[in-house]
């Protein structure tokens, strides 16, 4: 048996994925939260354990140990060359937007983003001074797409001043393309404004695509953008908070560590030091069975939803391990939706409506768990549509 097929009891760990925050969520299957239930990889753990035994927990810096860590992990795994002083550390990616915003726009002047997309997206445009400027994807041919068109309009607006990119995107599962990456990164140096590309599902890219990191298609391009990563959702770590985030530009690097210091965060903690150099060093084997095993969850989930539940539709998963799944053809708008799934299925999703109105009708589901679980939910989604007819 795999060691991933390990389930552990996280409700007593108060893992927030576990902990109900509505009634009706009481008794349903988790496969909301991009949190994977999987056992963190054995040389992540040893390293935890062997720097813990050691009494003595004071203030602790970011070595070369760390720092070649990160870059060796870019360079080796996505052949990016980075450099140490290209990084500032945050307590995670979420944190590094509202970073960026601060960093590059003046109250008041506008971010363009890409709904349906994460919700932090706009929520920490607007909650930093900006003004969101949606540009939503466009569905054709089974498939999501940017809007160039719409995208050249939008960037071309001179009170645009920044560009928030989801690489690959979350939650439709893209993993943009080189030629799609260069028109926007030339669409963005044309029109002046600068990139914030949020990196964090990189290394989930599934067979038969390729993560590339925007700021490596050139030296311009590199010159104008913010890229946030973080090892966190690679080798499910997030309880750790830790955010890579690369800039080579000095003058954009030095606009963005001035907004991290004033909010004196940019330390990070003993255990995230600790378990980012023992993932990127040792747990590479680990993730790459991790992500053939999704791979898997994601045939299980598209073939039994094309045989079994065609009123529904899939997207070919390119990168994440978030699966969106289609049911508009349900009839039922987003919060009816959601009720349907809480209350007659049993299943804790994450709402497509929260990810702005492009994503109501649809609903995102976590494949980063145990196959039974996956089972479970297909299981539970078929008996409540047989029920419903
Ligand atoms: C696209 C994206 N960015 C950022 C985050 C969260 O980042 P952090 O926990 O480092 O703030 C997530 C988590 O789901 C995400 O999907």
């Amino acid at each position: 048996m795999s060691i991933l097929e390990r389930q552990l009891d996280r409700a007593q760990l108060d893992a927030e994925k576990m902990t109900p925050r509505q009634e009706r969520q009481q008794g349903c299957i988790p496969m909301w939260v991009a949190d994977m239930d999987f056992p963190a990889a054995e040389p992540i753990r040893a390293a935890l354990l062997k720097r813990m035994e050691q009494p003595t927990y004071g203030y602790t810096g970011k070595t070369n140990r760390y720092y070649d860590a990160v870059t060796g992990w870019m360079k080796r795994r996505h052949g990016w060359d980075t450099k140490a002083e290209w990084i500032t550390t945050t307590p995670g990616v979420v944190t590094a937007m509202g970073f960026a915003v601060r960093s590059v726009i003046q109250p008041g002047e506008k971010v363009v983003y890409q709904p349906p997309v994460y919700p932090p997206f706009k929520r920490m445009i607007e909650k930093n001074g900006g003004i969101a400027v949606p540009s939503p994807l466009k569905l054709q041919d089974g498939a999501f797409h940017m809007d160039m068109k719409d995208l050249e309009a939008k960037l071309s607006d001179p009170e645009v001043k920044l560009f928030f990119l989801c690489n690959p995107h979350n939650p439709v599962g893209r993993v943009w393309t080189r030629q799609e990456l260069t028109q926007i990164g030339e669409l963005c140096l044309k029109h002046g404004v600068t990139i914030f590309s949020d990196d964090i599902h990189h290394d989930l890219v599934l067979s038969g695509h390729a993560y590339t990191p925007i700021a490596s298609l050139s030296p311009a391009i590199s010159n104008i953008t913010i890229t946030a990563t973080s090892p966190s959702k690679t080798f499910s770590i997030p309880g750790f908070k830790m955010g890579n985030i690369f800039i080579e530009s000095k003058e954009l690097r030095g606009k963005f560590r001035t907004i991290v210091e004033n909010t004196g965060v940019s330390d990070l903690d003993i255990g995230a030091i600790e378990a980012t150099i023992a993932a990127y060093n040792d747990s590479e084997a680990w993730f790459d069975e991790v992500l053939q095993y999704i791979e898997d969850n994601n045939k299980l989930v598209d073939s039994f939803i094309a045989e079994r539940l065609p009123e529904l539709k899939t997207f070919a998963l390119e990168g994440t391990y978030l699966k969106w799944i289609d049911c508009r053809s349900l009839n039922m708008d987003g919060r009816a939706l959601e009720s349907f799934m809480l209350e007659q299925a049993k299943i804790w999703f994450s709402e497509g409506y929260t990810f702005g109105e492009e994503g109501a009708g649809f609903e995102r589901m976590n494949l980063g768990t145990q196959r039974n679980n996956v089972e479970e939910t297909l299981a539970r989604l078929e008996q409540a549509l047989q029920a419903r007819a």
